[in-house]
């Protein structure tokens, strides 16, 4: 079957700044219907604008918020009221934290924010992908998966235990992204497709809000060396519109191309276990 994602129903998470909305613009202009999401009104109608601006295109903003399951659920029902059918799905929403803070169900903050959030509304929109004759769900990952050296902590999921460091807790939970696109496939059957990727560094806002000051100095003193935000874009939209791509050519991508992982992100049993753990925590 030809794939085209013209007329089809597309959610970008986060696409009120940075690659989520430089990649709904692009898919937009493309001819798909998209919505993009945001924990902010103004911050959301803002980013409508702008892609209307630049593109020419419209799309839609709903309120999210991947760090509170209620949101989460509030958002899934809505959706799935006016949707039937969604084509693709980018979870591309995420954080970055300097400190250790949990969410208001009780959850580490980053892991909740950039897998359980995810985790919880792709099982929540899973009768709208199957829905569709084919979808894809394209995951923001990052090469930052590497430091999470462990593999996942099942032990200590909540570092609790573990001493907080930024970057190790954050490549944790990129790594949970890639695990996750692998559990998608194994779990959806063949009519859905999963990816994750790494798209560069590039220059966001991101770090901005979750208060890390590494972060916000990397992207300010990052200059010429950062890719843009259309950029990074570039391997989320080429994912989510390539007509002939498979997940036999690979699950992790950067640069419209497979790209090697750790070993824990190809380990088939922390796949599984990362499933069932992330079922327990999302339905508790
Ligand atoms: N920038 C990089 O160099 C880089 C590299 C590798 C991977 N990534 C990944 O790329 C993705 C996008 O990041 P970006 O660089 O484009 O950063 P960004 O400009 O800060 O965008 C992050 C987006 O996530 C949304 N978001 C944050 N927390 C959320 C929450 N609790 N619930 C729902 N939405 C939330 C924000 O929307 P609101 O604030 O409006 O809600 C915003 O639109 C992230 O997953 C990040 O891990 C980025």
């Amino acid at each position: 079957m030809n794939w085209t994602v013209e007329n089809k129903n597309i959610l970008v998470t986060g696409g009120s700044s940075g690659i989520g909305q430089a990649t709904a613009a692009e898919l937009a202009s493309r001819g798909a219907n998209v919505t993009i999401t945001s924990r902010d009104a103004t911050r959301g109608a803002k980013a409508v604008s702008s892609i209307l601006r630049t593109t020419g295109a419209r799309v839609s903003v709903a309120i999210l918020d991947l760090a509170d399951f209620a949101s989460v659920r509030a958002f899934c029902e809505k959706y799935t009221s006016g949707t039937s059918e969604l084509a693709v799905l980018v979870n591309n929403a995420g954080g970055i934290f300097s400190s250790r803070r949990e969410t208001v169900d009780g959850h580490e903050m980053t892991f909740a924010t950039n897998h359980l959030g995810p985790f919880l509304l792709t099982s929540l929109l899973a009768e709208t992908l199957l829905a569709a004759a084919q979808a894809r769900v394209v995951n923001v990952s990052s090469v930052a998966h590497t430091s999470a050296k462990q593999g996942i902590l099942f032990d200590d999921i909540a570092w609790t235990d573990h001493k907080y460091k930024m970057m190790d807790v954050y490549g944790h939970s990129k790594l949970a992204n890639i695990l996750h696109a692998r559990g998608i496939n194994d779990h959806y059957g063949p009519s859905v497709s999963a990816f994750a990727l790494h798209p560069g560094i590039v220059a966001t806002s991101f770090g901005g809000r979750g208060g890390s000051r590494l972060v916000r100095m990397v992207m300010k003193f990052g200059g010429r060396r950062l890719r843009s935000a259309a950029e990074g874009a570039d391997t989320v939209v080429w994912l989510a519109t390539a007509e002939h791509i498979g997940t036999s050519e690979g699950i992790y991508f950067a640069d419209r191309a497979p790209e090697s992982s750790t070993r824990f992100a190809r380990d088939d049993e922390q796949m599984e276990r990362l499933w069932t753990v992330s079922e327990r925590l999302v339905s508790s």
